[in-house]
């Protein structure tokens, strides 16, 4: 059989699992992945990497790409440190620009879109100072993330904005770093909501622990008040200043908004979008074109119009789009399919010693949160879900 080239945008959760099951399964397939960083970032520990820069080392939350593929045939992989700018479904190719300038046109047999989602505090759009909640659009993760430890351990006004898990979390480690460091008292940390309960996706008892896990860490919580904008004045030292729904007025000398999920799609033909610029996939992982044309392109994780955007559920979107993949290529093997589901699953540390969340409708004790991830926000897993074995 002639080698089939299988291109893959997107080297996180999603990306790199279909990669390596790919790789290891199809005999013939080339697989080209392409990622900006080089390191996959174990973002799930995000909010205590950058509020507390000692709690983990950088090797176990930035972890080498390319070293987790040395051991499959060295013709069989290749990894280019860029970003896909466009996709030509005639010419069936991928234009990418590489980190070193230079730019290519990829040919695909098969394209696996897995580019995720970005955060506007990753991107740093609205204050200018990037807070990486996801990998970000250079390989520069281990400076941006020592930027933003600096930026959060110098600060002394912290607002936060919005309460879903990333703000909670956030507020939980932020609170605990500042009593870590003996400044209790020497800095204020406000989490502003608009729902009118802090985890509003969760169960009224989650919210309430959470509440009352933040208030005993003196954060002051601020609900039903939507973040209007945010002025950050220039290099003088003067502080922020965050707007708020009403007309209140916050100052900050540091803004940090936990809310939206923005679709990495610029590169993605429209016909492949839905309103909200999310890939159309059906419950086979295939992606769906509104011109009714099939294309040999799948796609997986939080860059699909699947809404629960976790890391688990990219994985398991994955597991399907590979499996299915596969049997495309090799012309057998069992059709699979993923169905989202409506059960929650969000178990949401607040510090290190507890927590709350949701398992399906159950509402976790504290001390069951501390002991599945207050501890160390899965950090060991980050090596098995680069290697695919997640
Ligand atoms: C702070 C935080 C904490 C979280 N905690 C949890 C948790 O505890 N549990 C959980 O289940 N989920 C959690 N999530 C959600 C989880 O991070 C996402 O569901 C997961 O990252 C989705 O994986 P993915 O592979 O689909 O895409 P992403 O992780 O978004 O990765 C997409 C990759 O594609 C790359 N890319 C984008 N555009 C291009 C392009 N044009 N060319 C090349 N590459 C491109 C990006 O650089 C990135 O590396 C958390 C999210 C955040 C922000
Ligand atoms: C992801 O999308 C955001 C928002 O459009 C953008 O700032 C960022 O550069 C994108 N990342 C990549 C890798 O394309
Ligand atoms: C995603 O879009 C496709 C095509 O429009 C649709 O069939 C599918 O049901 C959507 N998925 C979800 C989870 O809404």
């Amino acid at each position: 059989m002639a080698p089939v080239n299988v291109v893959i945008v997107g080297g996180s959760y999603a990306g790199l699992h279909i990669a390596h099951s790919l790789l290891r399964d199809v005999p013939d397939a080339q697989v080209t992945l392409i990622n900006p960083s080089t390191s996959f970032f174990w973002n799930i520990a995000a909010p205590r990497i950058v509020a507390k820069p000692k709690a983990f080392r950088t090797e176990q939350y930035l972890l080498p790409i390319k070293d987790a593929f040395a051991g499959y045939r060295p013709d069989a992989f290749r990894f280019i440190a860029g970003t896909a700018s466009a996709i030509d479904t005639t010419a069936k190719t991928v234009s990418v620009n590489s980190n070193g300038g230079a730019s290519a046109a990829v040919p695909y047999d098969y394209l696996v879109i897995a580019s995720g989602s970005t955060t506007s505090a990753t991107s740093g759009s609205l204050t200018g100072t990037s807070i990486p909640f996801k990998q970000a659009n250079h390989d520069d993760m281990e400076e941006l993330i020592k930027s933003a430890q600096g930026h959060i351990s110098g600060a002394k006004e912290i607002v936060i904005g919005g309460a879903g898990p990333i703000g909670v979390e956030l507020a939980g480690e932020l609170a605990e770093a500042v009593e870590q460091s003996g400044n209790a008292g020497k800095v204020s940390i406000t989490l502003v909501s608009a729902t009118a309960r802090v985890l509003p996706m969760l169960k009224p008892s989650a919210s309430s622990a959470a509440r009352k896990m933040l208030e005993q860490r003196k954060i002051k919580i601020i609900t039903s008040k939507r973040v209007m904008g945010v002025e950050t004045p220039a290099d003088d030292g003067s502080s922020w200043t965050v707007s708020l729904e009403g007309g209140d007025k916050l100052s900050a000398d540091l803004y940090i908004p936990t809310t939206g999920v923005v679709p990495n799609n610029s590169f993605i033909p429209a016909e492949f979008l839905d309103k909200d610029g999310w890939v159309t996939v059906n419950s086979e992982m295939r992606v769906q074109s509104s011109d009714g044309k099939s294309q040999p392109i799948f796609a997986a994780g939080d860059i699909t119009n699947n809404s629960m955007r976790l890391s688990f559920k990219a994985i398991e979107q994955a597991h399907v789009a590979a499996a299915n993949l596969k049997a495309d290529i090799i012309g057998t093997g069992a059709i699979k399919t993923f169905e989202q589901g409506d059960g929650i699953m969000m178990v949401v540390p607040v510090g290190e010693t507890g927590g709350t969340g949701q398992i399906f409708g159950f509402v976790p004790f504290s001390f069951m949160v501390k002991m599945i991830k207050s501890k160390h926000f899965f950090i060991d897993k980050a090596a098995g879900a680069l290697a695919g074995k997640a």
